[in-house]
């Protein structure tokens, strides 16, 4: 057998029929470039995330960006993220030309520590870039607790996270600004580049759009510098297809996760730990082990897509370098990094395809005597 990491095709078969009517519709209209579908997505997202407008743009790297823009961060501002995240919520803060601040993570959420942000605050901290990471929303209530207390905007980083909620909460709605991806594998991915900036501020959205769109107030009037950063009407077209189903495919992922849980808890392999406030989306669905790398290849070789999200935290990425952060500033974020690993996880999987994920993963275990569990409680060995 074969499990693919995340099957795309699969998904695409269920609706092509539909996709093919609302490409088709782009086509003949011709309203290519922010067309009638970007608005009726942005509606449509701006209900799904329970937030009063949604900014369609090219990426979610660039939600991000020109969010931070909107909300007046720029050189001199400090914001604070996460160590262990993908490398755009970090490069998305360097753009606007502040300067990104990591924060160590609770290494059973793998999610932002709010301790470890606070010991970041200084006088030139402008913001808090918290990431739902693999769909579990971080801590709001310490961050927002947190962000008031010191006076912070919070961006919320949820490109994974497309429909997770804390405390009954969607995310999206806590921040002054929420970034989401359409990356194709995310939870809601389009069929190219896409993403989108959430916010319940009217001048907040009014100067996104401005920042998407050359800094136009009307056509030809630019009023400030600004880029390029549309979203595309044909994937808005596809966006809204699949937005239907959003509710339904993030119920098959935590479906799909509790059968996961089960058997693996049967095998003595501790299962991702959900906060008791989060709901969450399985963006991925993460385990660790101390010999990651050589369980990952195992799994590869037999059929089975694991990944690794991400194997380098942030401040070690040589991009960083300048920052000058030494191994060990984040120990939570670096164990993680080494450790983890994803299991194939998409709406589709089959219980059946579950199983033989487990079964071989036990039985690499058994075979080569590998270690596997949170390093932060007692580790199960599963003796050959
Ligand atoms: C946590 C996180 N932030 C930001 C991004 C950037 O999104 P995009 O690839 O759409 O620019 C991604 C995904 O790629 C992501 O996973």
């Amino acid at each position: 057998m074969n499990v693919p990491l995340v099957d795309l095709h699969i998904q695409y078969e269920s609706i092509a029929e539909e996709i093919a009517v609302a490409t088709r519709e782009v086509m003949e209209r011709g309203d290519f470039i922010l067309g009638r579908a970007v608005g009726a997505f942005e509606e449509e997202f701006a209900d799904f995330c329970d937030v009063k407008h949604v900014v369609g743009v090219a990426t979610g790297t660039d939600a991000l960006h020109l969010g931070m823009l909107a909300c007046g961060i720029g050189p001199g501002d400090e914001v604070i993220t996460a160590a262990n995240s993908f490398i755009a919520s970090a490069s998305a803060i360097s753009f606007t030309g502040a300067t990104p601040v990591f924060a160590d993570i609770n290494p059973d959420t793998y999610n932002i520590d709010p301790g470890s942000v606070e010991k970041a605050i200084t006088s030139h901290t402008k913001a808090v870039m918290p990431v739902h990471l693999y769909g579990q929303p971080a801590d709001m209530d310490a961050i927002v607790k947190l962000a008031r207390r010191h006076n912070l905007r919070i961006i919320e980083d949820a490109s994974q996270a497309h429909g997770a909620e804390w405390n009954g909460k969607r995310v999206g709605s806590f921040g002054d600004v929420t970034a989401f991806s359409f990356y194709p594998g995310k939870n809601l991915g389009a069929y190219g580049d896409g993403g989108a900036a959430a916010t319940n501020n009217p001048e907040i959205a009014e100067k996104l759009k401005m920042l998407r769109n050359y800094g136009q107030s009307k056509k030809y009037h630019h009023d400030f510098l600004a880029f390029n950063s549309r979203l595309d009407t044909l994937q808005a077209a596809i966006l809204r297809v699949k937005l239907r189903r959003m509710n339904a495919w993030n119920e098959q992922r935590r479906q799909a996760a509790l059968i996961y849980n089960r058997i693996l808890t049967s095998l003595d392999i501790s299962p991702p730990s959900v906060a008791k406030d989060a709901q969450s989306v399985y963006h991925l669905y993460v385990i660790r082990s101390p010999q990651r790398d050589a369980l990952v290849e195992r799994l590869n070789e037999r059929g089975v897509g694991a990944g690794v999200h991400y194997p380098i935290s942030i401040p070690q990425q040589k991009a960083y370098a300048s920052l000058r952060y030494k191994l060990g500033d984040f120990p939570h974020a670096e164990k993680a990094c080494s450790e983890v690993l994803s299991l194939p996880m998409f709406p589709e999987i089959t219980e059946k395809q579950i199983e033989y994920v487990c079964d071989t993963l036990a039985d690499i275990l058994i075979a080569g005597n590998f270690v596997i569990g949170v390093s932060n409680r007692p580790e199960q060995r599963i003796a050959a």
